[in-house]
């Protein structure tokens, strides 16, 4: 019987050794140590041997079934190292192939428009600050000195959410959020640009437009003036607009602001003269503005006796158009590549 098993062991180690493919090793493993293998049925004879025998064969079959799982073993781990190889040698990445082109946007022309106004003020030390879209019918209206059925809402035909929450029809909301905020504690020179909203949709006006706020406010005895108001507005629309841009105030109303104006700009495409884009007047609308209502500083915390400045506001849409000449509105909705892409380009004039 010993012969018998050694037999088998020599064909088993053979068996392995010869097998190429993964397949086959399983099916000699089957055929040697399986359920109805050759190992096992040696095992199964044992009953015919004298009882001092048994141990001996017995353990001589395990001896030889591990050497036969050994040598299985190895033979598995050669074909899964070679595996790996074939696959580290089927996947090599040709670095010098090009990558693939990543797509970049450019920049939004408001976008654009913002970020230089924003520097410009910063320049002149003024804060960037910023409010809530969503805002409240007392942020809105109430301390601006717009009570509850003032006439100058109707003006501002609004989104309303709930009765006290509204999409903000002006930047000028967060004039009163900052005063509230500082409180006579620091002088205020902030900028403040984002989105309004009015229930309006035609093809001057869309529901959905940016503005920028300014607000300076300071010690009466600093006496901040309408001299200084013109002068900051001077510099702001001949960086943004042109140098060549002549401003002129005319009397207006705002309730937060008294005296308050309408500033125009000379018009920029027939340098005065009257044209389409002027309706024939040679000068266009831009920025409101005006010394900040007593009743507006005392609502938010400023004692009107001793502190006083400035005001102004305008559309970020429209000074978009008028620095790239864009020639509609709609243009800086509809997200049309072909539109948008040519700004990259503007950078560099
Ligand atoms: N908020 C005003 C508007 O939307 C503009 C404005 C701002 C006027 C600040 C005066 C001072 O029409």
């Amino acid at each position: 019987m010993k012969e018998q098993i050694n037999k088998i062991k020599e064909q088993a180690l053979k068996d392995i050794s010869a097998v190429e493919e993964i397949k086959t090793l399983n099916d000699v493993k089957v055929k040697y140590l399986g359920k109805k293998g050759e190992l096992t049925s040696v095992l199964r004879g044992m009953g015919s041997l004298l009882p001092e025998e048994r141990p001996i064969i017995g353990s001589l079959v395990n001896e030889v079934r591990e050497e036969i799982e050994q040598a299985i073993k190895a033979k598995e781990e050669k074909f899964q190292e070679m595996e790996l190889q074939e696959k580290l040698e089927k996947e090599t990445i040709d670095i010098t192939l090009p990558g693939t082109k990543i797509k970049r946007g450019s920049k939004h022309p408001v976008n654009r428009v913002i970020e230089e106004i924003e520097d410009l003020f910063v320049s002149m030390g003024y804060d960037v600050v910023s409010g809530p879209e969503l805002e409240t019918d007392e942020f809105c209206f109430e301390r601006l000195n717009l009570p509850k059925g003032h006439p100058a809402r109707d003006m501002q035909d609004s989104f309303y959410i709930t009765k006290e929450y509204l999409l903000r029809t002006q930047t000028s909301a967060v004039q009163a959020r900052t005063m509230l905020a500082n409180t006579e504690k620091t002088p205020i020179r902030m900028i403040c640009a984002g989105k309004t909203y009015r229930r309006e949709d035609d093809a001057t006006h869309s529901h959905q437009f940016g503005q920028v706020e300014g607000l300076v406010i300071d010690k009466k005895e600093r006496n901040v003036s309408l001299a200084d108001l013109k002068g900051t507005l001077e510099i702001f629309v001949k960086k943004l607009i042109g140098k060549n841009c002549e401003l002129r105030f005319r009397p207006s109303y705002f309730p937060f602001t008294e005296p308050s104006y309408e500033v125009d700009v000379s018009c920029f495409k027939c340098g005065g003269k009257g044209c389409s884009l002027c309706k024939q007047t040679g000068w266009i609308e831009v920025l409101g503005a005006g010394i900040v209502h007593p009743h507006v500083l005392e609502m938010n915390g400023y004692n009107p006796e001793l502190y006083g400045g400035f005001a102004f506001g305008t559309g970020l849409d429209r000074l978009a158009m008028f620095k790239y000449a864009i020639p509609d509105m709609r243009y800086l909705y509809t997200n049309d590549i072909r539109f948008l892409s040519q700004f990259d380009r503007k950078d560099e004039e």
